[in-house]
């Protein structure tokens, strides 16, 4: 390679949403159930009303609004169902978008460790990004782990890497519920990050925010060092638009405008975020399905044999096999159209549309049985 290239890119692997195996026959049916998106697409109407806000109000020739003033007050409407009886409010001020929280998760390192001494903390297994982006900008990763049992954060050990670690944690990446394990924050874990120093920055990843309707909006509009990021990627419908967005009060937001590009949402999806929350009763009715379907394949889950699966308040299950390997259960799944991800030392299931959900139910049962 190139001495132009930095050297420890040379080894990293890049991000891969779909893993791949090889197929003697390939499967007729394939279930996408490795991403954690919604497996129903926009329905024919609303498709309609994006199509028309396209035609009328979007000018290809121009670059979309850099500042998301719309958009940004809409979120900001949408985000404060959160604290409703809390007496405190959104507004535009306390909000930026980002090409999906991704973006926002590399916003944030910059803003906080890039050009200086500063590391960030996971609990792994968690969303692989946060390290993918870290390692990207240069910046130092510390892991600790979890309680094998409950997935709960090994609080003794984060606090302990936080006060020895060499290089100072200027940030800790929380996701609630995790993924893939699927377990929310608990009140001890939230007591931990309350009493962080407030020259530590706390972000919560709330990508699955509406499958369980927990939130620490209060946090983010209270606390100086607190910040949530949420997506339209999941319950919204809206993988393909690339729309996320962060909350936090206005001193970091203002600080996070400065680090982003200029025109890092495109004007259609832009659209697409505001006809989503202009509809979003008529879009988020899958939710309540998909809380249904969580509910009947965590039961039924629990009676496969040889198979581990953990409780779960987000849009996939998480399970590990007791017999076979991982690896052999996946490749088995791949065989059969069912696409899941292996991650974390297990496997991580997306929740899909009740016929998705019976295929991945009888592949499941067969791979563990033969
Ligand atoms: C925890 C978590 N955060 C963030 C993201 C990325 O979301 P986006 O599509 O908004 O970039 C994902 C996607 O899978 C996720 O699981």
């Amino acid at each position: 390679m190139s001495a132009f290239i930095r050297p420890d890119l040379q080894a990293f692997a890049a991000y891969s949403a779909h893993a791949m195996a090889e197929t003697a026959v390939a499967p007729t049916v394939i279930d996408h159930l490795d991403t954690n998106e919604s497996s129903y697409d926009l329905p024919t109407p609303l498709k309609e009303k994006l199509a028309w806000e396209y035609q009328h109000t979007v000018q290809t020739n121009r670059y979309p609004d850099g500042g998301h003033a719309d958009l940004r007050a809409a979120i900001a409407d949408y985000a404060n169902h959160s604290v409703a009886l809390s007496g405190l409010t959104a507004t535009a001020d306390h909000i930026t978008v980002g090409n999906g929280s991704d973006e926002l998760i590399r916003s944030l390192l910059i803003a906080t460790c890039v050009g200086r001494s500063g590391a960030v903390l996971v609990a792994e297994p968690t969303f692989s990004m946060y390290k993918i982006l870290a390692t990207t900008l240069g910046v130092e990763v510390v892991a600790i782990g979890r309680d094998e049992a409950t997935f709960e954060v090994d609080i003794v050990a984060a606090q302990n890497a936080i006060s020895h670690s060499s290089t100072p944690v200027r940030m800790v990446f929380m996701v609630s519920p995790n993924s893939p394990t699927g377990n929310s924050l608990t009140r001890s874990e939230l007591e931990w990050l309350r009493s962080l120093p407030t020259d530590v920055l706390v972000v919560v990843d709330e990508a699955y925010f509406e499958f369980n309707q927990e939130s620490t909006l209060f946090d983010a509009l209270t606390r100086p060092n607190w910040l949530i990021t949420r997506t339209f990627s999941k319950a919204f419908r809206l993988a393909t638009h690339r729309i996320g967005y962060a909350i936090a009060q206005p001193e970091l937001i203002t600080i996070l405008e400065k680090v982003r590009l200029p025109y890092n949402l495109p004007s259609f999806s832009q659209a697409a975020a505001l006809t989503a929350l202009r509809y979003a009763p008529d879009i988020l009715v899958t939710v309540i399905e998909i809380q249904a379907e969580r509910q009947r394949l965590s039961q039924a889950f629990k009676k496969l044999p040889n198979f581990q699966a953990w409780p779960t308040t987000a849009n996939f299950i998480y399970g590990r096999p007791t017999v076979h390997s991982v690896e052999t259960i996946f490749q088995k799944l791949y065989q059969q159209g069912t696409q899941i991800r292996q991650t974390g030392g297990g496997l991580r299931l997306t929740i899909g549309t009740p016929e998705e959900n019976n295929r991945t139910l009888t592949h499941l049962n067969q791979a563990l049985t033969t």
